[in-house]
């Protein structure tokens, strides 16, 4: 079934590095959709030294994940005032737990989730992305020496300001990463799919670059909702 004139609400869904943030900016620049990267939420609070802040800045160095009840508040805080635009959730629900609060959330605003996208990447192929990310913290742009280099090195192409390392992008940490993403939130995409009467639907896009994902993703996101406009369409 066409969602014709639905709200896209969808989750960008995968192993950490899959590209769920790359692939979400590129939706973001080319369509009039809003995205939530709880990753970059999360180091915004530690950079900014938040309570939240203070909280994550161990977790999520050492590539455990936070609870349940604090995602939820640091996520529905920003979601509530999105009630009207069409959006994407990257890294957020991550546990079944979240994603249980999420849809009760949801549907207690009668818009319930109506896109999974999982991005279905080789472990190979992401372990060696990890070594040559480079992010611009404040804003949450994310760079690959190989892939998507920064114009001028080692600085970010808006502002020119520093790039730098993200802390749990070490071989160790990542490892553990990828060990939480199978145990805790894997489980989730069955979550989703066992779903058949509701809403939410689950499409698995396979892929190793982003020439390969990119045209899938653009198609599923434009054959199910028609209403989301191209943002030079939205200016005309
Ligand atoms: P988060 O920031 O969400 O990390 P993650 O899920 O591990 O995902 P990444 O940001 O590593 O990867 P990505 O899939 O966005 O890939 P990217 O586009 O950057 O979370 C960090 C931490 O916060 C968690 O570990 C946890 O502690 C905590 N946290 C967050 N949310 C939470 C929650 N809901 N509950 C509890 N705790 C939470 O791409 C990766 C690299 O590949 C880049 O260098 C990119 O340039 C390159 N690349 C991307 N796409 C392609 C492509 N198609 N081809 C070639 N290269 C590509």
């Amino acid at each position: 079934a066409r969602h014709d004139g639905k709200m896209l609400r969808m989750i960008m869904f995968g192993k950490p590095g899959a590209g769920k943030g790359t692939l979400t900016a590129r939706l973001v620049k080319k369509y009039d959709i809003v995205s939530m990267s709880t990753g970059d939420l999360l180091r915004q609070h530690i950079a900014e030294k938040t309570e939240v802040g203070l909280l994550a800045e161990s977790i999520v160095a050492s590539g455990g994940l936070l609870p349940d009840d604090i995602m939820l508040k640091v996520v529905t805080s920003k979601l509530d005032v999105l009630q009207n635009r069409h959006w994407i959730l990257d890294g957020f629900p991550r546990t079944v737990g979240q994603g249980k609060l999420l849809d009760d959330h949801l549907s207690a605003r009668g818009t319930p989730l109506s896109l999974v996208v999982n991005l279905d990447v080789p472990d190979s192929v992401i372990l060696s992305r990890i070594s040559d990310r480079w992010v611009h913290l404040p804003s949450g742009r994310v760079y690959n020496l190989s892939y998507n280099p920064p114009k001028v090195a080692g600085h970010d192409d808006e502002t020119g300001e520093p790039l730098t390392k993200r802390p749990d992008d070490n071989p160790e940490i990542f490892a553990r990463r990828l060990a939480q993403f199978y145990a805790s939130t894997s489980p989730l995409l069955a979550h989703y799919s066992a779903q058949t009467a509701a809403a939410t639907r689950v499409v698995t896009l396979a892929g190793s670059t982003s020439d390969e994902i990119w045209p899938q993703l653009e198609d599923a996101v434009r054959a199910h909702f028609s209403g989301v406009r191209e943002r030079q369409e939205v200016k005309r």
